[in-house]
């Protein structure tokens, strides 16, 4: 293990709204933008373990595809009881124009 953070995306690939999967070192990662701050969350759905890509971005919250629980795009509190169990979250940082993103350091920067 390693406090490396990699780099995945050039942040002008990720407009506001949008977000991408990511591979990291076995990793599934999804990393979006929420409103011009970028994120890193796990990209499996805590409920039923469903992909979150996709999910629609809105006011900090990412809502499931599948059965549309939201989650805090920071902490990855999810809403309600089918979202009781949090998401995992990342370090990510941009650095001269492009993501980057660790799997060991827990918690967002
Ligand atoms: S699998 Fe995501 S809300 Fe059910």
């Amino acid at each position: 293990m390693s406090n490396a953070f990699h780099s995945v995306l050039d942040a002008a690939e990720l407009p506001p709204g949008a977000s991408k999967a990511v591979q990291i070192d076995g990793h599934n990662i999804l990393v979006g933008n929420s409103a011009g701050e970028f994120f890193a969350v796990q990209n499996r759905c805590t409920h039923q373990d469903s992909p979150l890509e996709g999910g629609r971005i809105r006011n900090g919250l990412i809502a499931c595809p599948l059965h549309g629980v939201m989650f805090d795009v920071r902490t990855g509190c999810g809403k309600g009881q089918m979202g009781r169990v949090p998401l995992r979250t990342y370090a990510l940082r941009v650095v001269e124009g492009r993501i980057e993103v660790s799997v060991d350091m827990p918690l967002t920067a």
